[in-house]
């Protein structure tokens, strides 16, 4: 097979829900689909720590969640598929933010009774920044839910997005009868158990299946059809690829109903490894040299090795086990020699990769996010991955000043690792730190603990909306408690915001300085 065809049969994805939604139970049947498991509740028994051969990392183990993002893979239909699973909700970090840079699309699982939920919006953001194109599946149909319409306005409204939905419920909870599948032009009966029926639209008129259009949730929801196929947006596979409309499936994957069709359509248009910008211009997938960057850091995955490992996103070429690369940052040479595949459950060696596969490398500390590994004489480096603006701020000290050697070496390795963000504060020059979500904290002290024998102190400051401030000189007088003055490792100066209220008064009373998102420079 050609190194094309091998690269546009990968098709690599991230699963983005608010928790409960149920990307748990979603991502399970698609490990069906793929073989990967061969009941369901496998990921769920992982998921509530029941899962006995786990060897993540011992906070994981503590707190019955996954850290780390994990990869899953597996062949299907002709295609080669990489799901990357994003953690939501407490287990939320920079690190989910960093693996949509490594995917080509996502999947976004709606809880039909619920809608969007804050956690969704901030991934949506950033998914819409980056132009990745979105799937929707809006789960739960077995449960009554809001009204089909109402759904599709909140995600236009709220996301700023087009909606084509692919399907169109009938009924939900106790009066779900099935989906018009508006694609196939068919309804896809539901009888409450696995089985699926398939009724072409042209048969519907048949004598069998006389008392299912008769029933009034039927006709209504036929009413519902025709005033969808009039007023709503037109399906385009060009806008869906650019981030501008999402197709959307209704279904329910604990049921399973729609689970198959949303999928199969998803994998067949869902975008293949696109070229990717670096400093020496685009760089083709297709490219006969395998590059790739670092996109995740994750110590101690297995605590009996200590190892770190790089996950990396292939961009180019064909990746061997073995292989002799440059780190573009150092322009140094480095063996790739040990190189891990991720599976739900267990973790595998691979010997060859290819564009669009993400694998994990081996990191002899030598690493650091947002690295570019080149194979040959080419000498470039893809695009910075960007800063995600922290939310939670907390000021950190060495619990023992004795060992303010060793604080001041992790911090400074786990802050360069990108497990958290530093600030120094003005005058006092004390630190403080920021993160996304409060498990990387967690994570944080843990790691100091258990990797620089340092105990640390954290001392909330809260949540903070942080701006930066442009200014050559700037007049410390104006900032306080309230209002903290930091800046962060490239010297840039930086507000710590103590609310909305506070960041408009500064405005108003401060119209000439320049406050900039951090969120809208990326
Ligand atoms: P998450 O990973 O997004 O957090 O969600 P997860 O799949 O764990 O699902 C959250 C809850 O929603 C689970 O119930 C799950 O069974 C349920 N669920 C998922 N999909 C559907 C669906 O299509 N219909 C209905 N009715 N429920 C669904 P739970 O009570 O929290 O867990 P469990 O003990 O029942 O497994």
């Amino acid at each position: 097979m050609s190194l094309n065809d091998e690269v546009n049969k990968r098709k690599t994805f991230a699963i983005i829900s608010h928790p409960d939604a149920g990307k748990t139970t979603l991502t399970e049947r698609l490990l069906l689909f793929g073989n990967l498991i061969r009941s369901a509740g496998t990921v769920k028994a992982k998921k509530s720590g029941k899962f006995a051969t786990s060897d993540w990392m011992e906070i994981e183990k503590q707190r019955g969640i996954s850290v780390t993002s994990s990869v899953m893979n597996f062949p299907y239909g002709g295609y080669q598929v990489n799901i990357l699973d994003t953690p939501g909700h407490e287990d939320f970090s920079e690190d989910t933010y960093r693996t949509l840079t490594a995917v080509d699309s996502v999947v976004m699982i709606i809880d039909a009774t619920k809608g969007i939920e804050a956690q969704t919006k901030k991934l949506f953001k950033v998914c819409r920044m980056r132009g990745i194109p979105i799937f929707t599946f809006i789960n739960k149909l077995d449960r009554e839910g809001r009204e089909p319409f109402d759904l599709l306005e909140e995600i236009e409204e709220v996301l700023d997005i087009e909606t084509y939905p692919m399907n169109w419920p009938v009924g939900m909870g106790k009066r779900f009868l099935g989906v018009f599948d508006r694609h196939k032009e068919q309804f896809v009966q539901y009888n409450g158990n696995e089985e699926e029926v398939y009724i072409p639209y042209e048969d519907l008129d048949k004598p069998e299946h006389q008392e299912l259009v008769s029933d009034s949730t039927f006709k209504a929801t036929e009413d519902e059809l025709e005033l969808l196929d009039e007023a709503g947006d037109n399906f385009s596979l060009e806008t869906v690829l650019s981030g501008k409309q999402t197709p959307v499936f209704f279904g329910s994957a604990l049921a399973p109903f729609g689970v198959e069709t949303f999928f199969d359509t998803f994998i067949s248009m869902a975008p293949a490894p696109k070229p990717r910008k670096s400093t020496e211009g685009v760089i083709q997938p297709d490219n006969p040299n395998f590059s790739g960057f670092v996109f995740k850091i994750q110590a101690n995955m297995n605590p009996a090795h200590r190892d770190r490992i790089a996950f990396l996103r292939v961009c180019s070429g064909k990746f061997e086990r073995g292989m002799n690369v440059n780190l573009a940052r150092t322009n140094k040479p480095i063996k790739l020699a040990q190189s891990q595949q991720f599976v739900a459950s267990s973790r595998g060696t691979i010997e060859e990769a290819y564009a669009g596969d993400i694998i994990g490398i081996y990191d002899p500390n030598a690493y650091r996010i947002g690295d570019t590994l080149i194979e040959g004489k080419e000498h470039f480096e893809y695009d910075e991955l960007p800063q995600f603006p922290p939310e939670l701020f907390k000021k950190v000290t060495a619990k023992n000043v004795m060992k303010a050697k060793q604080f001041k070496k992790g911090l400074e390795q786990l802050v360069q690792e990108g497990a958290i963000q530093l600030f120094k504060r003005h005058r006092t020059e004390s630190y403080i730190l920021g993160a996304v979500g409060e498990l990387q904290y967690d994570v944080f002290k843990y790691r100091m603990q258990n990797e620089y024998n340092v105990e640390v102190e954290l001392e909330s400051i809260g949540e903070r909306i942080p701006r930066w401030l442009k200014v050559h000189q700037v007049d410390e007088s104006l900032f306080d408690e309230r209002n903290i003055l930091v800046r962060d490792r490239e010297e840039n100066h930086i507000v710590l915001f103590r609310n909305e209220f506070a960041l408009r008064w500064f405005e108003d009373k401060h119209p000439k300085m320049e406050l900039i998102d951090l969120f809208e420079v990326n």
